[in-house]
This record gives C-alpha cells, structure tokens and sequence, in this order.
C-alpha cells in the first residue's frame, strides 16, 4: 500500500472499525491520480448541473427586513415558509454574526486542516467525534474526497475535550464565540418556521430543550478528477436546521432540486441554512430535508463549516399534534434522537433511504 494511504481507525456501531484514509495526504503525495475507491460510477459522478432559469437561485433571506417589523417582516416572513416548503433551502443575509468572527472560524478550520498528519490524528475519531471520515461502513464503498472535524459543541457536557484541537490556540476560543452568534440566529430563525406553520412561536425552542449542537468542519482537497469523484455523497441531514458557512468564493454545494441536481452560489457572509430530517418529522412532512452533496474543484481546496442544531440526545422527536388531522394523517414513527443518531451513524449514506426505513410510516418512497 502507498504511504500516502496512511489509516485509522473509526467507529461504526457493533462492528469491528474500519479503515479509511486521509484524503490531504493523497493529494499531496499523488496530485495526478485519484485511487479506485474515489472513482465513481457514471450514475454517482457530479455529471452535468441544471442551470435554473433566470435569476432562480435559492431564497435568500433579509434579516434586517425582520428586525423592521410590518409590512417588510410579514414579506420576510412569506419567504421563509416558500423556501421551507419549495426548496428545503435558503440562504441568509445580514444576520448579526460579525463577518471578522466568520473570518475566524475559517482561519482556525484551515489552520487546523493545514497542521501536519501526526497533529492532526491526535483528534482521530473516536465516539463519531473528532478528526477523519464517518459513514464509512464496509471494506468496498466508495470513499469521499474530503476531510472532516466533527464535534459536539454544545451542551458542554457531551464535549470530549481531548479531541479538540490545541493548535490553532485561540481553535477553542472562537468555536465558543462562534457557537453562542449560532445559537442566537437558530433560535430566531426556529420561531419564524414556527411561525410558518401556525405553531406558537416558541414551539421548537422549548421541544429542542437543551440543544445539543454538532459542529463539523469539511475540507475539500483540490482533486486531480473533479469529475470523476465526489467530496460528500448525497445525504440529508440528521439535525434540526443545519447553518452551513461555505467558502466565499469556491462553490462545490449542490442540492437536489424535483430530481436535478442545482449548485448553490457562494455568497460572501451568508449563512446557508436548510431543513434537517428532525424539522421534516416534527413538521409532519409539511418542510422536507432535502439531499445535497458536495463536489470538488482541480484548482481549489474548499472548507465549509456546518452547525447542526438539534433537539437534546435524550429528546423524543415526533410530529407536532397541531400538524396532524383527518387530511393530514401523521406520517413518522416518534423516536429517541440518540436512538437515531446511532442508526444514521452506522448505515452507509444513501440519499435519504436510511431515514424513512426508520422513522417513517406512510413516507417510504418520498424524495
Ligand atoms: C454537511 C454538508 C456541504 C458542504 O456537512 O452536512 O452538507 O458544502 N456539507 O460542505
Ligand atoms: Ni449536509
């Protein structure tokens, strides 16, 4: 085996670990070719993207039309349900975060992405934390061109400290300022879906509780076959709302629009928020997660950082009792958030197939 294959080892529930490898290291060692296990068949290759018509692109969303009130907030307001209900998808503007905080978050992630291999394997995953690949369940899957950081920021006793990284130094310092600006724009936007779907406002507050929150830092190596790989199969996600910060300039999110693929552009500060399964049982169906993947460039390396922002680990997740009547029959099973996390984890990434063989009722099938 090349040097550059270097392993270790991830958790996958039950079964021994498997091996997966670091995909800096190959792109350093070996910047013409891409292994086998990256290389997809043609129905998974990025293939070629539907080009919306006209200036269709994802919703985005005006913050500082909400803080204003009457007319410009009722407008907001109605975008917001049309994104949830059309694309899954939308992307926010204006927000509070300070841009020199999304600046930080971004040097500290490529800082760490940048350290050498031996320093970053002192956080290699353990426990679905920490530094490597995840979903990685047998010997012969196809592999992700990409890196990644995940840790759960949030409640603070669910931290495992010691697979957060001690260089950069100032790493855990602007994960915490980051984490606290997060969690003040997810408690917003969570009552404005609320909203949406005539729930009392504090609805999702008070049932997501104590949230828990998992960061997760990916890194894209530039690859020599962009069109032959993929950086993160397609998936939803298993959160409440995710808030994605994606490079400024390099673009690579897709999402799956009726069945075509559609790239999202980059745009500078914005904050990229989509619908997590949890939102799509707890909204009986009404808001869907929708599968997006990652794609890689020749020329760039990308780093994207995203929250998921969930309900506690010990949470029952189910449909809100005001979404469901005779016309609406409830469509999900209800289920322990740890419960699921510990299925999600374990299957191999498959669009959102795991999902409703687990939790749904009358949803198989759905898209
Ligand atoms: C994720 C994700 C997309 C990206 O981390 O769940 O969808 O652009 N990331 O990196
Ligand atoms: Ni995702």
């Amino acid at each position: 085996m090349d040097s550059a294959l270097k392993v270790s080892s991830m958790p996958n529930w039950g079964n021994p670990p498997l091996k997966t490898f670091n995909v800096q290291e190959i792109a350093r060692e070996q910047p013409q070719t891409v292994p086998e296990r990256y290389m997809r068949s043609e129905e998974e290759r990025p293939g070629t993207l539907t080009k919306l018509p006209g200036q269709l692109s994802i919703p985005v969303i005006d913050m500082t039309n909400l803080s204003q009130g009457g007319f410009h907030r009722k407008e907001e307001i109605c975008k917001i349900a049309k994104a949830c209900e059309e694309w899954g998808f939308f992307q926010v503007v204006n927000h509070d975060i300070p841009h020199s905080l999304m600046d930080d978050i971004k040097r500290v992630g490529k800082e760490f992405f940048h350290l050498p291999l031996e320093e970053k394997q002192k956080c290699a995953l353990r426990d679905f934390q920490g530094y490597g690949q995840i979903f990685v369940v047998s010997e012969d899957q196809k592999l992700d061109w990409g890196d990644l950081l995940g840790l759960i920021i949030s409640p603070p006793r669910s931290r495992n400290l010691s697979l957060w990284p001690a260089v950069p130094a100032d790493f855990r310092h602007i994960v915490d300022e980051y984490n606290k600006e997060i969690k003040s724009l997810a408690v917003q936007l969570l009552s404005l879906i609320a909203a949406t779907l005539h729930l009392k406002t504090d609805y999702f507050e008070h049932s997501f509780g104590n949230t828990y929150r998992k960061m997760r830092m990916n890194y894209y190596p530039p690859c020599p076959k962009p069109d032959h790989v993929l950086g993160l199969s397609p998936h939803a996600d298993g959160s409440g709302i995710t808030l994605l910060l994606q490079d400024n300039e390099v673009e690579g999110l897709h999402i799956r629009k009726d069945d075509k693929w559609v790239a999202i552009q980059p745009i500078p500060y914005a904050l990229v928020v989509n619908i997590g399964f949890f939102l799509e049982v707890m909204s009986n169906g009404r808001y869907r997660s929708i599968e997006h993947r990652a794609v890689t460039s020749k020329e760039n390396a990308r780093l994207s950082i995203a929250i998921f922002y969930s309900p506690e680990f010990d949470a029952e997740i189910s449909p809100a009792l005001e979404l469901i009547d005779e016309n609406h029959p409830c469509l999900f099973k209800k289920f322990i958030h740890e419960d699921f996390i510990r299925h999600y984890m374990s299957h191999k990434i498959e669009g959102k197939k795991a999902l409703y063989e687990y939790a749904g009722i009358t949803a198989n099938g759905r898209k």
